[in-house]
């Protein structure tokens, strides 16, 4: 079973939506029945190599690489070691779905923020103690619940700064009577102890989406995921999705680690070589 956090259907099924295709209109164009399409995107019926071929020129996909994660030949090669002296990866779930929170941390300082929640602010709180941390800030890439759940018990817990996206807020407020400490704007420098970080406006998943980027290490959230991306609220937010991510993610150096809110860690390099959105 493949690691992934998305199968060849969900690839497709998100670049149909966010081209603003209908399973008809593909279906045909690729001499598929509606069923079959349908099948596909489920991920119950493997398409042949020459479907995966029509299919990606249909959706502006590269054919190659959605081959090779259709077949299970690829997956992101394991986190460097050095990645757990800075971040410790929180792994929660909702409703039997797992989403990962991290913890970005100065050891030395004893000083750390968290991104997103993982929707356990008990596996976050009992990591920042058992390494004798002072939670600084609670930093959101985006407000759907499985990332910002729990976002109360962890605030009241800590007393730690809420930060997001502006455009964000009238999602995250349909969720939490909360009042966000401050906004995150693009380029805006955030330090925790000797760290910096800077947060980068990637739209396109939800209005506000923000990528958190620090020292070799990339914050993704739901923008992108190990071979895939997230899903796109509209056909303008999918482009936008693609070129934010492109400019921003992708230009940064092949051996940036990526840490994206579902699936596995990847980096920037094994998304340029197999990402088949770009
Ligand atoms: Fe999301």
């Amino acid at each position: 079973m493949s690691l992934l956090e998305d199968h060849h259907g969900d690839i497709l099924q998100k670049a149909r939506e966010g081209k603003g295709l209908s399973l008809a209109e593909v279906a045909q164009s690729a001499g598929l029945t509606q069923t079959q399409l349908s099948q596909i995107e489920e991920g119950t019926r493997i398409p042949s190599p020459d479907q995966i071929q029509s299919l990606a020129r249909l959706l502006g996909l590269k054919a190659k690489k959605l081959l090779a994660i259709t077949h299970g030949s690829w997956a992101p090669q394991q986190p460097p070691r050095w990645l757990k002296e800075k971040v410790m990866i929180i792994q929660g779930e909702i409703g039997g779905y797992p989403v990962n929170g991290y913890i970005l941390y100065d050891a030395r300082a004893q000083e750390a923020a968290c991104i997103d929640t993982a929707f356990d602010p008990e596996k976050m709180l009992k990591s920042t103690e058992a390494h004798h941390l002072h939670l600084k800030y609670i930093l959101l890439t985006h407000a759907h619940q499985d990332h910002m759940g729990g976002v109360e018990i962890l605030k009241e817990k800590t007393g730690a700064g809420l930060y997001l996206h502006q455009a964000e807020l009238p999602l995250f407020s349909r969720q939490s009577r909360l009042t966000p400490d401050g906004f995150v704007a693009d380029g805006q420098e955030i330090s925790i102890g000797r760290l910096r970080l800077k947060a980068l406006s990637t739209p396109g998943h939800t209005p506000g989406g923000v990528t958190y980027v620090s020292e070799g290490l990339c914050f993704v959230g739901d923008a992108l995921f190990a071979g895939s991306t997230g899903r796109s609220m509209s056909s303008q937010g999918y482009r936008g999705l693609l070129t934010s991510l492109r400019q921003k993610v992708l230009s940064l150096p092949d051996e940036t680690v990526i840490l994206p809110g579902h699936g596995p860690t990847t980096t920037v390099g094994e998304e340029n070589l197999h990402n088949p959105f770009f």
